[in-house]
Formats: C-alpha cells, sequence, structure tokens
C-alpha cells in the first residue's frame, strides 16, 4: 500500500505535497519522494528513502523557486529495496510517474521493450514509466490508453509530462484514487486524508477511467479518450483526518481484517509463474529448501500460531522434522540445529527482540535462515539470509489479522515450492495447492460478509470470564490464534485446547453457559471433534460452531453454529482465521475496549 498525492492550482504545492504525504505515511513509509513542475515547466524530482520527515528536509535545501503543480509518493516496498533509487516518482525521458499497486508482468515488459539497461530501480513502476515513455509521442491520453492495455495487475499511478506543464494525469485499476476540484486547486490521493484539509467534497476515480487534473478543472475521459457523459458522484466526506486513515471503517482492526483478501492477493500473485510458486525475483533460491535435513519455524505471539498452522501443512508433505519455537525460549536453548538446517523466522514488525536473537543464535548455529515479514527493511529482514516479504500493507492495530493471514499464505506457498523441489510433489499437485489457495480468498471475502451474523455470536461472549477454543489437528492450530485474538483484545481469559485433551483435567473448568468455539473442518477426525463437543455440552457449555457448509450437523448439538465455504481442509485456515478475529474484534467493541490499542500492549515488542 502506498501513498499517492497530486496538486495543481495557485497554491505552493510543495507544501500541499508534503503535508499530504504526512498525513498518507500510515499507508506506507519507508521511502518517499515528490516531483515538482517549477516556473521554467521543469520537473524537478526529490526522493529519499526514509520517513517524509527526511524528504522535507532535503526539500528546504534543494527547492528554488515556486511550483504550483507536483505528485507525491510514500512508499510500501513491494518490489525492490528501501533506496533512493527505488523511491518514487519514477522519471523516463518527459515521463514523470508515482504508482500504488502490483504490476504481475513487468519482467515481460522488460524485455519487450528491452529496457534492461535504463532501469535503475528494482521496481516494476520505473519499468511502467519507462514503458509509457517509449508510448508517448505528445498525447498523453493516447499513451495512457496504449499503457494500460499492456499491464497485468494492480495499479493507481499518477503521471506527469514534462511537456504539459500544470496537468496530472491519472488512471486507476483496484489501487483506490479520489480526486476534487476545490477553490484552492484540484486535487487527487489515494485517500481522503490528503484531501479533508482542502475540501469536503470530492469523487473516486472510477476504474480504467483518465482524469486530467488542470487548476480549476478535473477532466474525466472515457478510455476511447471521449469526455466521459456521467462525471463521477461528488461525494461529501464526513471524517476527521484519523477516520479518514480508516477509510470509514470505525477501527483499523476491522479495515485490516477487510484488508485480507487484497493483502493475500498482493502476496501471492506476484510469486506465481506458469502456476507455480516462484521465489526468484525475491533472491530466494531452491537450494535451501532442497538440502535441508529439518526446518525450525521461530516466531512469537500470532507469527508463531502462523507457524503452527505451518508445520501441519507441512510435516505430512516433506516428512522432515519441522518444530516451531517460541522465539524467547527457544533463544535461551541449546538449539539442535546446524548447517542442515533451514531455520524460518517469522515476523510482521522485523523487529521484534526475542525473535530477532533466535535469528542470531541460528546464525552461530551455522543455520540458514529465511524470513516472513511485512516490513521492508525492518533488522530482521535484513540480518536475515534470505527474506520473503508478505505485502499486507501497513498493519496499524496491534492485533495481528492481515499480517496473519500473509504469513500464511507465503507459508504455504514455501510449503509447496519445497515439496515441489523436493520431489514430494508433481508440477500438476503444486499447481493444483496453489490454486486452492487463490481459491480460498473468495471464501474468505463469504465469512467477512458474514459479519453481521457474526457479532450476533460474539454478543455471547461479552459476559464471559473463560472461553474456550477446541479442535483437533489443523482446527487446534487455527484455534491457538483464535483465543490469543480475543483475550488480547477483549481481556476475557481464553484458552485453545486440542479437543482430544480436554478429558485429562481442563474439563472441569466447563460449566454452565461457558463458551466453547469449536472448530470442525477436518473430515479425518470430524467425527472425533463432534464426540469431545458433545462432553462439554453435556457439562452445559454453550457451543459455537465453526463448521464448513457441507457438514452434517445434528441440530441440537450448537447453540449457534457458522458455516464455512466448502474448501479444501488443508485450507479452511483462511475463513476460519477471518471469523475468530471478527468474534474477537466484535467482543471487544461490545466491550467498549479499546480495540486497536489494547491495553499493556505494544504493535511491536522491542524489549525483552
Ligand atoms: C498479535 O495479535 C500480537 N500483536 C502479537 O502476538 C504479535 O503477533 C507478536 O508480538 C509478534 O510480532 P511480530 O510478528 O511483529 O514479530
Amino acid at each position: 500500500m502506498c501513498g499517492i498525492i497530486g496538486y495543481t492550482g495557485p497554491l505552493e504545492a510543495p507544501k500541499i505535497l508534503l503535508e499530504g504525504l504526512s498525513g498518507l505515511e500510515y499507508r506506507g513509509y519507508d521511502s518517499a519522494g515528490v516531483a515538482l513542475c517549477m516556473e521554467d515547466s521543469h520537473i524537478h524530482l526529490i526522493k529519499k528513502a526514509g520517513k517524509v520527515k527526511n524528504l522535507k528536509g532535503h526539500c528546504r535545501q534543494q527547492i528554488s523557486g515556486s511550483s504550483h503543480s507536483g505528485i507525491g509518493h510514500t512508499r510500501w516496498a513491494t518490489h525492490g529495496g528501501v533506496t533512493d533509487a527505488n523511491a518514487h516518482p519514477h522519471r523516463a525521458g518527459k515521463v514523470v510517474l508515482i504508482h500504488n499497486g502490483i504490476i504481475e508482468n513487468y519482467h515481460e515488459l522488460t524485455e519487450k521493450f528491452q529496457l534492461q539497461d535504463r532501469l535503475i530501480s528494482q521496481t516494476d513502476s520505473e519499468v511502467a514509466a519507462q514503458v509509457l515513455n517509449e508510448l508517448y509521442s505528445g498525447d498523453p491520453l493516447d499513451a495512457i490508453c496504449s499503457l494500460i492495455k499492456l499491464l497485468d495487475g494492480s495499479y493507481s499511478f499518477c503521471i506527469m509530462f514534462e511537456d504539459q506543464p500544470g496537468a496530472i494525469f491519472a488512471i486507476r485499476n483496484v489501487s483506490p484514487l479520489v480526486a476534487a476540484s476545490t477553490s484552492s486547486g484540484s486535487m487527487i490521493a489515494s485517500d481522503l486524508t490528503a484531501l479533508i484539509p482542502y475540501t469536503r467534497q470530492y469523487f473516486v476515480v472510477p476504474e480504467q477511467h483518465i482524469v486530467k487534473l488542470t487548476p480549476y478543472k478535473v477532466h474525466v475521459y472515457h478510455l476511447d479518450e471521449t469526455f466521459t457523459k456521467d462525471y463521477p458522484e461528488i461525494m461529501t466526506v464526513n471524517w476527521n483526518m484519523d477516520a479518514a486513515m480508516k477509510n470509514g471503517f470505525p477501527h483499523f482492526m476491522l479495515k485490516e481484517i477487510h484488508e485480507q483478501p487484497d493483502a493475500m492477493r498482493n502476496t501471492i500473485l506476484p510469486r506465481v509463474n506458469k502456476g507455480l510458486p516462484d521465489f526468484s525475483d525475491d533472491g530466494i533460491p531452491d537450494s535451501i529448501f532442497e538440502s535441508c535435513d529439518q526446518v525450525q519455524i521461530i516466531a512469537c505471539g500470532t507469527a508463531m500460531y502462523a507457524g503452527m498452522v505451518a508445520r501441519a501443512i507441512m510435516q505430512p508433505v516433506l516428512k522432515i522434522p519441522i518444530t516451531v519455537s517460541i522465539a524467547s525460549e527457544f533463544r535461551y536453548e541449546e538449539p539442535l540445529i546446524d548447517k542442515k538446517a533451514l531455520v524460518i523466522i517469522i515476523s510482521q514488525s522485523g523487529e521484534t527482540i526475542d525473535t530477532l536473537a533466535a535469528l542470531r543464535l541460528a546464525h552461530q548455529c551455522g543455520s540458514k535462515t529465511l524470513a516472513v515479514v511485512n516490513v521492508k527493511g525492518s533488522t530482521i529482514a535484513r540480518e536475515s539470509d534470505y527474506v520473503l516479504y508478505t505485502h499486507a500493507g501497513p498493519e496499524i492495530a496491534v492485533a495481528s489479522t492481515k499480517a496473519y493471514s500473509v504469513q500464511l499464505a507465503a507459508l504455504y506457498m514455501i510449503s509447496c515450492r519445497m515439496a515441489l523441489v523436493r520431489g514430494k510433489y508433481t508440477r500438476d499437485q503444486a499447481c493444483s495447492f496453489l490454486s486452492d489457495l487463490l481459491d480460498v480468498i473468495p471464501a474468505m471475502e463469504t465469512v467477512i460478509a458474514q459479519k453481521d451474523f457474526i457479532r450476533n455470536i460474539a454478543s455471547h461472549m461479552i459476559h464471559s470470564t473463560d472461553v474456550f477454543f477446541i479442535g483437533r489437528g489443523l482446527d487446534y492450530a487455527f484455534s491457538l490464534e483464535g483465543a490469543l485474538k480475543l483475550k488480547e483484545i477483549s481481556y476475557i481469559h481464553s484458552e485453545a485446547y486440542a479437543a482430544g485433551e480436554l478429558k485429562h483435567g481442563t474439563i472441569a473448568l466447563i460449566s454452565d453457559q461457558v463458551p466453547v468455539i469449536a472448530i470442525a473442518t477436518q473430515e479425518h477426525v470430524y467425527a472425533k471433534t463432534i464426540s469431545n463437543i458433545r462432553e462439554v455440552k453435556a457439562r452445559g457449555a454453550y457451543i459455537v460452531l465453526l463448521v464448513k457448509e457441507n457438514a452434517q450437523v445434528d441440530d441440537s448439538l450448537a447453540d449457534i453454529q457458522l458455516r464455512i465455504p466448502n474448501v479444501d481442509d488443508h485450507f479452511t485456515v483462511f475463513p476460519i482465521a477471518a471469523a475468530l478475529q471478527l468474534i474477537a474484534y466484535y467482543t471487544s467493541v461490545s466491550k467498549h475496549l479499546d480495540v486497536d490499542q489494547p491495553r499493556n500492549l505494544a504493535k511491536s515488542v522491542t524489549v525483552e
């Protein structure tokens, strides 16, 4: 997710762009840049790794003279490291461009236009700029129309042409853009936070339409370059800045739960090559998957629970020891790993101190390390031998949601690649597995759409002092994360138990109306799980049952049940995760708690 802003009008552009970028930094903040159309029509580019504050300093030093139009960008890196060269805007001849999204076919375009020797960055965005410049012969609309016919993927572009002073062009496909014509000039941005200080009226840039900003008018064109007769509806925003950053959602957590399907696509799609997982762009060689004789997964909290799910998926296929360790424990053990072990480090922030210490210990043991990290350029990412970045965008809520889903997506792809290169999967099996992974995204969307029903489930939790999550096999691994989600934002004591283990003591805690959230999506242990549910039901438990649509359930068993779409048993974690996140979210909201910043917690635990 990146922040985009454009302005043209009577006011000084640098101030508007830089203030707008500060408001957009929550969308991504590893580098930032502006392109300014100066009085002599030259486009002056300033872009730096680091936060907007850093860019502001360089602008103060470098800008001399006046500018009344320009574009600005804060980057959440997906392709290429955190460097000045990879920051946006990107210049190619007369074209200057900023981009939010992922161009999936940038390799093919690089070859088609023979750009290899011209590129100065590692980004898909620069490829788009170079191709647009190749297509440009003085007519911006014509060149942009030709460009987008060549692109696969998601994008919102803001574009300036050196010979079109004062004009800004934009187009979007999936990635968001809003625009406004105001008394202060014309503006465009990736979301409302940049527009709110100047206007309450705006419109959503319609997909596959080109907009042209001139100082006092925003023109909208169809792709056939005719003016659109149906100008977009002008909307009125009644949010304050904080609400705008939540894009209209009441809390970041709910926004981020809804972002999961796109985060999954952004993490998976750039790594699909002819139907197979392909990490070559990530610089991850197959050799680390082929030669290892064990896999050690190390993380904390939600990331560790993602590791538990990964273990349940990987071990039966790879038939080598897959161990999951709590980082704060691992770092004080004498681990049985060596140069033949592959250590997978999972961390959203890439800064968790216990996880970082475990990474360093793994290196001392001579093991190869592969990090699954969401924040580009973070310490764990930089110190690992290899890194597979997830593309969830910034996760603001302390309770991890979309980061968990994309961690799982990355781990599932790693599992698939490992199985393929070790001969455990044929190409067809690997393609089928990856296809199933992509197919599960609509199932998540289906569950998220049931949020009002799930809110009703949560209403049965709010007066409880104890809630138990039970399941067998993969369902048990899912339940661990469900219990953490609920306890950390509702402050209700929640525990996850292997359903078959309850009888060995914990069932003593089950009494009348104690909620038990039972997950029963694994066919091979379904009957046993149902038996365990009957055991707690017999002791008065309030049963919340999560099953697949086609499950045969005795009506008298559950007090309330949520059915998820019939996805393959190996993939039910994704819709189940969305359901458990929403149960936790609505329980916390019903208790009027601080959902995004729960007591005692921090987003990144950088202390031991
Ligand atoms: C999850 O909801 C918590 N915020 C916490 O358990 C978190 O997952 C853990 O601290 C690990 O953080 P990391 O992924 O940034 O390393």
